[in-house]
């Protein structure tokens, strides 16, 4: 039986202060859930937020990275450094990144195995445009991207790895995906995994939804056969709501 995740994105959203503060209020709301929770946080709210969330069943993670350890790379963070601070999971390759900072296939994966190096988790993030959709391309696009993603990665590895199902037409725009849609999808995903590592690792890969998941869908989609739980963006910056989405399953 795979566990469930519930991840928040804040993207670039909240100072340090309202992060602690999110935090001191949520934490006593979600503390007796058997569900893993993980906020993902801006660079300069992560030590705020790995100090508040200390004795909590709360998880922090970051939401980018880059992928070498040091260097002339200005304006980057790197694995390592997340990591010496006690960072514990990463998004790459959220569809953000890719749309607007020219992330690609390729970074995607460098970053992906740098994450792993410097034992952080990374939260791999795959969707298709509406575009794509309407197509009908839209289990091309989310499983070579999986492919891409994690080439050169060991089944060992694939332990570490969290997916994100997110297609990019229900991303902030209030439009979910129907649960029936994203667990087919999610279906496609776990496929793939299982054609590359076989079906055990497959069937305990965790693979989330995300793409306008409020408290009001969550226990839909999270009820169905392969969604693991979901990534969470506008919804995860309301205490009351990303609570209930916590304990929706
Ligand atoms: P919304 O939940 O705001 O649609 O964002 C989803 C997302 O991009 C999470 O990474």
């Amino acid at each position: 039986m795979r566990k469930k995740v519930i991840a928040g994105n804040w993207k670039m959203n909240m100072l340090p202060n309202e992060a602690i503060s999110f935090i001191e209020q949520i934490a006593p709301l979600v503390k007796n859930t058997k569900n893993e929770i993980i906020l993902c946080v801006p660079y300069t709210d992560l030590f705020y937020s790995l100090l508040t969330a200390q004795n909590t069943n709360i998880k922090i993670g970051a939401q980018n990275m880059h992928w070498e350890e040091k260097g002339a790379y200005t304006g980057e963070v790197s694995g390592q450094m997340l990591k010496s601070i006690g960072t514990q999971y990463v998004i790459i390759g959220h569809s953000e990144r890719r749309q607007y900072f020219a992330e690609t296939d390729e970074t995607v994966n460098k970053k992906i195995k740098s994450a792993l190096l410097n034992e952080l988790n990374p939260i791999i993030c795959v969707g298709e445009t509406l575009e794509q959709r309407e197509l009908g391309k839209a289990e091309e696009i989310i499983t070579k991207q999986t492919e891409l993603a994690l080439e050169g990665l060991t089944k060992e590895q694939m332990k570490k790895v969290i997916l994100a199902y997110e297609p990019i037409w229900a991303i902030g725009t209030g439009k979910t995906a129907t649960s029936e849609d994203a667990n087919n999808s999610i279906k496609a995903i776990r496929k793939k995994i299982s054609e590359l590592y076989g079906k055990d690792t497959a069937n305990e890969t965790i693979i989330l939804y995300g793409g306008s998941v409020k408290a009001e869908n969550a226990k839909e989609l999270f009820s169905t056969s392969d969604i693991d739980g979901g990534l969470v963006g506008g919804a995860s910056l309301k205490v009351d709501e990303f609570s209930k989405i916590i304990l929706a399953v």
